[in-house]
């Protein structure tokens, strides 16, 4: 079996995140922040180096604004639902994953930012969708689909321009790019820690730099202020409401760890190398087409006017990689693929060149037989 779904999530860690895990199972077992007992402070430590490691990766200059989720679309409805007023205005782009389309239009006044061709949305279109009523600018790092890389430094300045805030979607860059909340002018980033950060499922990251600014929209048991019917307002606490997944955050710890031992541009560079050699084989590939930009370690493509799924089963269980929409109806359209949907490709840190040979001998064969 050949894994190639990593924008899905990845399947294989550091061994250092199993151990952690289990460590932490084993040994601790307590539940972070809930008595003075010597598992519950352990708990808390927990908590704390992992917000630790991911403040030094994000560049977070408070660790305590950050907070984990069970997953990035948990991370961005608390930051989208959590902005929003009723009269606010919240602009999306086209690239938007279901996470932030399906929020926006919860909240029901939004905009949508157009991409073009290649999945590229110019901060021109994010800026013809501001109004006087915009809180909130909200846009994709690294599309999903495609893998082309959006100018978020840009797009963060034509929303602070407007009085907005900006709210970066980090779910297939964080690991792979360097993502700086204060070189982007992130107000709020939200990522999984299942993918590229090559943690557990069930972590997701939500950094805020000004926690005042959101509201919590889920509220309950925190641990602490029990006696007050109201949510707190320290941090991480004003957003960990009920029990935090605390054997997962260790593990995720260690998944960042060693991803800040390892070095963000080698992960990155490796993963865009598979990407670009599978790209040039594809290429070569008659009734190949290949969609948006090589950007990163994400690829999308279809065979003729093959649907996607069709292809897919050709390629067999050998094969892990995800066909169909993924989340992203609008990024779809904005490639062309609404009807067929497209087959992507995403490599890991754990991929190799005999992978990206692999894949292409399969391809080859499904798109001659097709010809
Ligand atoms: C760009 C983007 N945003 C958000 C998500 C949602 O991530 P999660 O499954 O961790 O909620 C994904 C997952 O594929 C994604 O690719």
């Amino acid at each position: 079996m050949i894994y190639l779904d990593n924008a899905a999530t990845s399947r294989r860690k550091p061994y250092s995140v199993y151990a952690a895990m289990l460590k932490y199972s084993l040994i601790n077992g307590g539940n972070a922040g809930r008595g003075g007992n010597g598992l519950s402070l352990g708990g808390i430590n927990t908590i704390l180096a992992a917000q630790d490691s991911a403040a030094q990766l994000f560049d977070m200059r408070d660790e305590s604004n950050v907070v984990f989720t069970l997953n990035a679309t948990y991370a961005l409805n608390m930051a989208i639902l959590g902005t929003l007023e009723p009269d606010d205005h919240v602009v999306v782009t086209q690239m938007d994953h279901n996470s932030v389309l399906r929020p926006a239009a919860l909240h029901g006044n939004y905009s949508v930012a157009k991409a073009d061709k290649s999945g590229y949305v110019s901060p021109l279109s994010v800026r013809k969708c501001i109004k006087p009523q915009t809180k909130l600018v909200v846009c994709t790092h690294v599309s999903n689909v495609c893998g082309t890389v959006q100018n978020v430094a840009e797009i963060a300045r034509i929303a602070h321009e407007a009085g907005a805030l900006f709210l970066l979607d980090a779910s297939q860059s964080a690991g792979s790019l360097e993502v700086s909340v204060n070189k982007i002018g992130a107000d709020l980033l939200a990522c999984p820690g299942h993918k590229g950060l090559m943690g557990p499922m069930g972590t997701g990251i939500l950094c805020i730099k000004d926690p005042e600014k959101v509201r919590a929209v889920i509220v309950g048991g925190t641990g602490s202020e029990s006696e007050s019917i109201r949510q707190p307002s320290s941090m991480p606490e004003k957003f960990h409401s009920g029990t935090v997944n605390t054997p997962a955050l260790a593990g995720l710890k260690k998944s960042i760890d060693f991803i800040l031992r390892e070095g963000v541009d080698v992960i990155g560079e490796h993963e865009h190398m598979l990407n670009t050699r599978l790209r040039e084989n594809l290429k070569n590939i008659s009734n190949v087409k290949i969609y948006g930009r090589n950007d990163t370690g994400i690829t999308a493509f279809n065979i003729k006017d093959i649907p996607s799924e069709e292809t897919a089963m050709m390629l067999g269980e050998k094969f892990i990689i995800r066909a169909g929409y993924h989340c992203a109806p609008l990024a779809h359209k904005a490639l062309g693929t609404d009807k067929t949907g497209a087959v992507r490709v995403s490599f890991g840190y754990f991929n190799t060149i005999k992978d990206v040979e692999r894949i292409t001998d399969a391809v080859y064969k499904i798109a001659n037989g097709a010809s």
